[in-house]
């Protein structure tokens, strides 16, 4: 089965830059669906006119005229989940809460054709846990698909695999990812731990750079240098972390 149509359920901080690049650079027909008028008005403002818009992106030359056009063309917005039925992939970005997760799956799972695939964008919550209420044939049909925020300039994608998901949905899935302009970056699923590849690592240097200032050895602006000029990183960790969205 070809990918041709994506649904994205829920267009807020990550939905529209989600739907951004699978149109924008995919070419991918995408559906946003969001719980009222004003948020999808939001989501689609952020497409076109924010910070990291594909109007300013095609005025500061960094995608193309036509580029911009095929973005607002293909990504279309709707209140009603029925517009996802026909979607051959869905990608779930409502808020981090698992139970919440877990019943916007249960309803698409009876909407939907038997062939779907599902993804989550979780930022760490446990992938299998998430499936627990679709159907055994939809579990080898489900995976995670994490996004990082303001989608449109982190290119990452990590593709998280459960035991059982089908192979060949994990290779469609990083074509999509890849055709999309992401780096994918592979990871397995794993019970009891949150946050995959870089949520978990960055979580881990967070504790350390906090246990540091917390043992008063050094102050928060120092470790921000540290790690800022030693290893070229844009931001670390106390200071202001850039483009990041207002979960992170
Ligand atoms: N914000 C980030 O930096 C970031 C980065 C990576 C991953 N994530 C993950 O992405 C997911 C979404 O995060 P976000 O920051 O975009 O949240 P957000 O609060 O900005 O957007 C979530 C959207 O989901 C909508 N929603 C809620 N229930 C819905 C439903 N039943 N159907 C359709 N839409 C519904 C809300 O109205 C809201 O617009 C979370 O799992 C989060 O952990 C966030």
């Amino acid at each position: 089965m070809a990918i041709n149509h994506v649904g994205i359920l829920g267009g807020g901080v990550m939905g529209g830059g989600i739907a951004q690049v699978l149109a924008g650079f995919g070419g991918y027909r995408v559906t946003v669906r969001d719980l009222t008028r004003e948020i999808l008005d939001i989501t689609r403002e952020t497409v076109v006119e924010s910070k990291w818009g594909v109007k300013r992106a095609a005025e500061k030359g960094k995608i193309g005229f036509d580029q911009a056009m095929r973005t607002l063309e293909l990504v279309s917005y709707t209140l009603e989940v029925g517009d996802l039925a026909q979607c051959d992939l869905i990608i779930e970005a409502v808020p981090e809460q698992l139970e919440l997760k877990q019943t916007v799956f249960a309803e698409l799972d009876d909407l939907t054709g038997a062939e779907t695939i599902f993804a989550t964008n979780t930022s760490g919550l446990v992938v299998a846990e998430i499936a627990e209420r679709v159907s055994e044939a939809r579990k080898s049909r489900f995976l995670g698909m994490h996004f990082s925020n303001p989608v449109p300039v982190m290119r990452m994608c990590e593709v998280i695999t459960t035991p059982v998901v089908d192979s060949q949905v994990v290779d469609q899935v990083v074509e999509v990812a890849e055709k999309a302009g992401r780096a994918v970056c592979m990871v397995k699923d794993q019970p009891g731990t949150y946050g995959f590849i870089l949520n978990r690592v960055f979580a881990a240097a967070y504790r350390e750079a906090k246990q540091i200032v917390d043992d008063g050895l050094a102050t928060e602006e120092d470790v921000d240098k540290a790690m800022i000029t030693g290893r070229n990183w844009p931001a670390a960790f106390f200071g202001n972390r850039g483009g990041i969205g207002k979960q992170w």
